[in-house]
């Protein structure tokens, strides 16, 4: 079962910063995942939300921000850290992929509120080799995924089910077949065995989140989940009581 880091080490870092990225690679992390989003000037960035209300306390959506004026604002003074601003997407895939065996990127796109933002991201993509082989692309915007797959018939996407309960997973299944998904990324609360099965039985992989205590990384071990995200990338490598040994 793959360990991804979410947001980058970002139980100990600031998320989605290189702070938080950096110490991910440190700790041995071999898969990462990392939001994606586009500034005013059309800049690749790298956040969780849409505005910076959360990270820095400031009403300014990234949208509307130059990169120029973005990466003044302060998104990582926790942890200790007194300064991280926003990377710029190629920042951190400059520190993550020289380690990384697999990479998430997840556009936040809801709504098509970065127009071209696909468009923009598989150019990047392309330009940079190596890339493009060990990424997979997700989205919780149906539309964002339909984008990505018309612009690339091979691209390896994730669908992000919402929402979902038990009467809902057979029809989000349709919908990830649909637009060619490999991966069906679903939350904890809904990870059962069953429903793991399901989604292997449709050929998809599955990956839960966010998974930040290690009993509940067990029970996915347990139950066949391919992959989980945590904030913790060590999550797992503690040794394991001899209850669990045993079990
Ligand atoms: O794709 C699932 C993972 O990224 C968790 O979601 O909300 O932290 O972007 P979120
Ligand atoms: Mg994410």
């Amino acid at each position: 079962m793959k360990i991804i880091s979410h947001r980058g080490a970002s139980g100990y870092a600031p998320e989605n910063t290189l702070a938080a990225f950096e110490l991910a690679v440190k700790m041995g992390s071999k898969n990462f995942e990392f939001d994606v989003h586009l500034t005013r000037d059309g800049k690749l960035v790298v956040h969780h939300d849409y505005d910076l209300k959360r990270t820095a306390g400031r009403e300014l959506a990234i949208a509307g921000l130059n990169y120029a004026e973005l990466k003044k604002v302060n998104v990582g003074n926790r942890f200790g850290y007194p300064f991280e601003r926003v990377p710029l997407l190629s920042e951190a895939l400059d520190v993550l992929s020289p380690a990384a065996e697999w990479i998430n990127f997840e556009l936040k796109n809801d709504d098509n509120v970065y127009p071209g933002l696909e468009k923009e991201l598989m150019k990047f993509i392309n330009a940079r080799p190596g890339i493009y082989e060990k990424s997979l692309f997700s989205s919780l915007d149906y539309g964002t995924l339909k984008r990505l797959r018309a612009l690339d018939k091979g691209l390896k996407l994730g669908y992000r089910g919402q929402r979902l309960k038990t009467a809902l997973l057979l029809p989000a299944i349709m919908r990830a077949k649909a637009v060619g998904a490999v991966n069906f990324h679903m939350n904890l609360r809904l990870a059962y065995k069953f429903h793991v099965a399901m989604l292997h039985k449709a050929g998809m992989r599955v990956c839960v989140y966010t998974v930040n205590k290690r009993e509940d990384a067990l029970k996915m071990e347990r139950i066949g989940v391919d992959g989980i995200f945590s904030n913790y990338p060590d999550i797992l490598s503690k040794a394991k009581t001899e209850k669990e040994v045993r079990r």
